[in-house]
């Protein structure tokens, strides 16, 4: 039979409870808590343990030259294992539970568009470090992204193949399961047939497919002159090696999220005469940039890729914003983060638009002799 407990028993238990949330995220007043939602595991771990490398690496420097407004900067990181309705989780429970003041996060635009409506709704500024579909910043006025956005890239990737490789017949094969490779697609192929260029066909593929036999082939049927791949390097590398096979010898073309060292490692030889477009390379002649990569060298042994670069930027852009907003009530980082101007990041200078997006450089990687070479940069308009 129920029995109700009495009521001293229940009091015990709420304050034990109280106790021990407090105690599992312990904070002080000389801290300021910034929440981090990154893939540290499943399908796209790579992206979300860069990252969370280059925003460790920006917190330690930051808190070593004194913090922010006085204060450390304690860093809450949630692991939302490659899945958007994980991110969005992560992100109730950083606001909700923890009581964050600003939100970096998250490298997939899937991933954003899932989160950003809830930081949003709470009113605490997200700065996406790498989503670069257009419609995450369009969630609200207090989602901002330190990367650029695929209508330009879309663009460069259009010139690029049409100016740079003179060529007038390409194929697409997308990702129809990812937000990103579906509104790339769209925008290269908006601005190849600007340009005079001609889509001869299309395929589709899912994210976690291994098999692209039959796309290729279809593919090769209208014999184009070059490929465009623009979704993630797991997929990317599988389907040029695939495509190798087939005796398809034509350049592949891809967009950022072609850009990690698995690419390579997974595709080999079959990756020559490929090209992406990105955010970065650690063959960039620019001083800022190869003093980064020292840096982060001494730290991880390791070069960093473009993510643990715009977990840095994102990071620092954000730290930069709330010193000169002066306080961390969200409006204010809002505002502030609305003001950045010419901030000097690792991936180029970054000046925040009236749409809360990154005007910056992007730079095209071309892949020969089984490595990525540093080719150009370019500026936006
Ligand atoms: N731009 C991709 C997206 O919006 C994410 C990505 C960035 C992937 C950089 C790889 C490298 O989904």
């Amino acid at each position: 039979m129920y029995k109700s407990k009495p009521a001293y028993i229940v009091l015990a238990l709420v304050i034990f409870g109280l106790l021990v949330i407090s105690c599992g995220r312990k904070t002080s007043d000389n801290e300021i808590l910034i929440g981090e939602y990154s893939s540290l595991t499943g399908t796209t771990a790579t992206f979300g343990q860069s990252t969370h490398r280059g925003i460790l690496m920006a917190v330690d420097e930051i808190n070593k030259a004194g913090g922010v407004l006085g204060k450390k900067i304690k860093l809450l990181t949630e692991d939302d294992q490659s899945k958007p309705e994980e991110a969005a989780m992560a992100v109730t429970k950083l606001i909700s539970r923890d009581g964050v003041k600003a939100i970096i996060g998250e490298v997939s635009s899937s991933r954003s568009l899932a989160a950003a409506p809830i930081c949003q709704a709470n009113r605490i500024p997200m700065v996406s470090n790498a989503s670069t579909n257009p419609e995450v910043t369009r969630k609200g006025d207090y989602i901002f992204r330190v990367c650029y956005i695929d209508p330009f890239q879309g663009e460069v990737m259009a010139k690029f193949v049409f100016n740079s490789l003179k060529l007038r017949r390409v194929a697409i094969l997308e990702d129809v399961k990812n937000d990103y490779s579906i509104g790339l697609a769209q925008y290269f192929e908006e601005n190849f047939k600007k340009l005079g260029g001609e889509v001869v066909a299309t395929q589709a593929y899912s994210e976690g497919d291994t098999d692209f036999k039959a796309q290729l082939t279809a593919l090769k049927g209208s014999d184009p002159e070059a490929i465009i791949v623009p979704g993630y390097y797991t997929e990317a590398a599988l389907i040029v090696k695939q495509a190798r096979d087939l005796n398809m010898n034509m350049p592949f073309i891809g967009g950022d999220g072609w850009d990690s060292a698995k690419l390579t490692e997974i595709g080999g030889a079959a990756m020559n005469n490929t090209y992406f477009s990105t955010a970065y390379s650690a063959d960039d002649p620019n001083p800022v940039v190869q003093n980064f990569v020292t840096k982060y060298h001494k730290l991880y042994s390791d070069s960093p890729d473009a993510f643990a670069v715009l977990g840095y930027d994102a990071a620092r852009l954000l730290f930069d914003a709330i010193n000169r907003a002066g306080s961390v009530e969200g409006d204010k980082i809002r505002d502030a983060l609305k003001a950045t101007r010419d901030f000097p990041g690792v991936s180029g200078m970054i000046t925040i638009d009236a749409d809360r997006n990154a005007r910056k450089p992007i730079v095209i990687i071309e892949i020969g002799d089984g490595k990525m070479k540093y080719k150009e940069t370019i500026q936006p308009d």
